[in-house]
Formats: structure tokens, C-alpha cells, sequence
């Protein structure tokens, strides 16, 4: 059992730190873990005698994924672009033709939200399949007063409907959308639809929890992305920001000044860059996902992160465009095994639990196994935990509770 027990959040040395029991029993009492501790003792608790009993048969148990990064709520797959790209085309081509996110915005303005929510909720049962207990889920794909609320108000039912936890991010300021382009001024008054209408909408009817902004080439000045993320700050969004993904904008800084609680994807960071972070409580959340699905080789820095004392999670990115993978397990494989990422898979869990859940302030319900946490278990059918980054491409979750109740159970044939 890995419970990475021990304080929040990981920096350095300690991210290597699992808190492995032998041996060990869990006890949990409505939905929230009671005891943790050898089998030995758990099992003779008097509580424990009625406690029904699930036998995982030696496998591997962590705490459920944290994944705070996905574009849950989108309309379709992008797989058009998929082959565009194989033939030589780039991300940001694509974009400027109006593919992209752009292409995203115009199918779900087009769909239902019968099928938004059929789909997402299809998905979320996929996360569950891979171990994920809680995900952050950011709108963006709206780009419109209606469109933007839609999506979070479908992200507060599906949260409310089905039993994986949803902590909602309001990214209204993922592109500028068509109708804004090729206007003067047209950024201007879309920075102000989003500061003086959207925020304080989604705020008033806590819609949201965080703010975020795709600080870019092709999206939002990091001057724009500092006006938005501060209107969001000052209607209680906490920031989180898109920084350094394709080119360096100086978002880190802002982030960093900002207090924001995440970073995100970081491939193109410089070595100030990195000093900032390591100084700061704003979390590096490294995203390899997309630099797999687009076949870039550079991922971002983490090895330097982590010797410099920053604080680094790991999410999909889940989304049609970068990174259409709700497996966490795979995100752990790409952080082992490929080049400038190079962690331990020690170092993956860590990032993929208890610093994520820190990153979605919520480290002290979630994220480890310790007496008085939600009990938010995964379950790997591997014999050493190293084997869950190892294995790639198939899937070793073998069972998932959120909050002590099964909500995926691997379908086994003796
Ligand atoms: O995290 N970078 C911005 N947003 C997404 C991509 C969205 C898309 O292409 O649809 C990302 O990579
Ligand atoms: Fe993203």
C-alpha cells in the first residue's frame, strides 16, 4: 500500500517519499478512511470485525488519481487534424486556418447538451477505468456568454450525478473567438466580456472554483492574461495559467506573481523561469500528453524542477486537440520514460496524487491514505508499484472507490 502519508505538498527528496505498508488493511467509515495501518492491527479493530471486507489479493493500492488538468466537456475528436499533422502540418497552422480550438468552439456551440453530458459522462466512466478518483475540468470551448455557462453548469450537474469529483476551472479566455478576430479592438472587448461580465457570472453563481488563461502565441498576451486572471482573483477565482506551452511568454512570472495555485505544461521554461517556481507554493503541472499526441520532442524540464525545489504534479490535459488520453497511467509512463522528464515512478505518483490534489487545494481531503481523508482508492493488478508506469498502452487499474464505494471493478475471468 502506498500511502504517501506525510505533509503537503512535495518538493525535491520528498516527492520520492510513498509511505509503503506491507501487509496493511485499510478501515473505512462512511466514505472516509477510519484506520490505516498493518493488517494485523486494522483487522482486530471491533469496528473492523463487522466491516465487510474486500480482499485485493496483494495488489498494489494507492490513492486515486488527481487529475488537475482536462477540457472534460468537448463535442467531438479532432482526428481531421490528427492526419493533418501526421502529413507535416502544425499545431499552430492548423489554428491560424481555423482549426484548432476554433473547431472545437464551432462543434460545441452546434451540440446539445444532451450530448455534451452523454459524452462527458462516457469519458468520466473511462477515468474511473484508469484510476482517476477526482479531475479538474475546465469550459473554454464555448467562447460565448450562453456556450461558457452551459458547460459549467453541465460540469455542476455531472459532479452532482455521477461519482467522480469535479472541480470546475473557468477558461473563458482559451482563444479569442471568430467573431472577435479581424475587429479593432476586438481583443479589448473580449477581455472585457470576460472581466466585467463572464467572472463576475460565474462567480456569482459559483460556477467555478479557479481561473485560467491560455497565455500564448496565438491565444492571450501575458498583459491580457494578467487583466483577466486579476478579475478573476478579485471575484475569488483563484488563477491557474496555460504558460510556456509553444513559445516563452513570461507566464511563469506572472503566474509566480500571481500566487496562481498551478502552472501548466512549461515545455518552453528558462532557468529564471524555473528558479521562480521552486521559490513559490504555485505548482508545476507538466503535461507530456501533448507533446506525445503532436510528436514534439520537447518536453518540459521536470528533472531540473524537481532538483530546484518546485513543487510538480502531472494531469492528461484531456482534450481533442493536444492530448486525447484519460489515462493516467500513460501519463506516468511519458513522465518515465522520456527525455528532460525522466522521473521515478515514485516521483509520477507523487505528482499524480497528493501534489495534484494540492494544486486544487485540496491536499487535505484527497490525495493520500491517511486516517480522516476521503477514502479515494486505486487498485493495480501489478506486484511492484513500479510496474504501473512500466506497463504502457494496456490497463493494470483493478479496481477504484471513490469515497469507499466501488466505481470500477476490472471484469475477471478465472
Ligand atoms: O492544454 N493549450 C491550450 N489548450 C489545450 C489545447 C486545446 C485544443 O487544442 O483544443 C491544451 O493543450
Ligand atoms: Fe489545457
Amino acid at each position: 500500500m502506498l500511502t504517501l502519508r506525510g505533509r503537503a505538498p512535495r518538493r525535491g527528496k520528498a516527492l520520492s517519499d510513498l509511505g509503503i505498508l506491507r501487509n496493511s488493511a485499510l478501515l473505512i467509515r462512511d466514505g472516509v478512511i477510519a484506520a490505516v495501518g498493518a493488517r494485523s492491527k486494522v483487522e482486530t479493530l471491533p469496528e473492523a470485525r463487522a466491516a465487510e471486507k474486500v480482499d485485493v489479493g496483494g495488489r498494489v493500492v494507492l490513492p486515486g488519481f488527481v487529475d488537475s488538468h482536462t477540457h472534460l466537456i468537448h463535442a467531438a475528436s479532432r482526428a481531421e487534424e490528427y492526419e493533418l499533422k501526421i502529413a507535416g502540418a502544425s499545431y499552430e497552422e492548423i489554428a491560424r486556418k481555423g482549426g484548432g480550438i476554433l473547431n472545437s468552439v464551432k462543434k460545441l456551440r452546434a451540440a446539445t447538451s444532451e450530448a455534451l453530458k452523454k459524452r462527458a459522462g462516457a469519458a468520466l466512466r473511462e477515468f474511473a477505468a484508469y484510476g482517476t478518483t477526482t479531475l479538474e475540468a475546465k469550459s473554454g470551448y464555448g467562447l460565448d456568454v450562453a456556450s461558457e455557462l452551459k458547460i459549467l453548469r453541465l460540469q455542476r450537474e455531472l459532479n452532482l450525478e455521477q461519482p467522480i469529483e469535479i472541480v470546475s476551472t473557468f477558461l473563458g479566455a482559451h482563444v479569442l473567438p471568430a467573431e472577435y478576430r479581424g475587429k479593432a479592438g476586438g481583443v479589448q472587448q473580449y477581455v472585457a466580456l470576460l472581466t466585467e461580465r463572464l467572472i463576475p457570472e460565474v462567480a456569482a453563481g459559483k460556477l467555478a472554483e479557479f481561473c485560467d488563461v491560455f497565455c500564448d502565441r496565438g491565444a492571450f498576451s501575458r498583459k491580457d492574461s494578467k487583466v483577466i486572471l486579476e478579475a478573476g482573483k478579485k471575484n475569488g477565482l483563484f488563477p491557474r495559467i496555460h504558460a510556456e506551452q509553444l513559445t516563452r511568454t513570461g507566464a511563469t512570472q506572472l503566474a509566480v506573481q500571481l500566487g496562481a495555485a498551478s502552472c501548466d505544461h512549461l515545455e518552453q521554461v528558462s532557468k529564471a523561469d524555473v528558479r521562480a517556481l521552486a521559490k513559490s507554493n504555485t505548482v508545476a503541472t507538466l503535461l507530456p500528453g501533448c507533446d506525445f499526441h503532436l510528436g514534439l520532442k520537447q518536453y518540459a524540464p521536470a528533472r531540473a524542477l524537481i532538483d530546484a525545489g518546485a513543487i510538480v504534479a502531472l494531469a492528461t490535459d484531456y482534450n481533442p486537440g493536444t492530448s486525447p488520453t484519460l489515462s493516467m497511467p500513460m501519463i506516468l509512463s511519458l513522465a518515465c520514460t522520456q527525455l528532460q522528464l525522466r522521473m521515478t515512478p515514485a516521483e509520477a505518483i507523487v505528482a499524480a496524487t497528493i501534489n495534484a490534489a494540492y494544486s486544487l487545494r485540496r491536499d487535505r481531503q484527497i490525495g493520500s491514505l491517511e486516517a480522516g481523508k476521503q477514502a479515494d482508492i486505486a487498485v493495480f493488478d501489478v506486484e511492484d508499484y513500479r510496474e504501473i508506469p512500466y506497463y504502457f498502452g494496456v490497463n493494470k487499474c483493478w479496481m477504484t472507490l471513490k469515497k469507499g464505494q466501488p466505481i470500477f471493478q476490472k471484469a475477471t475471468r478465472e
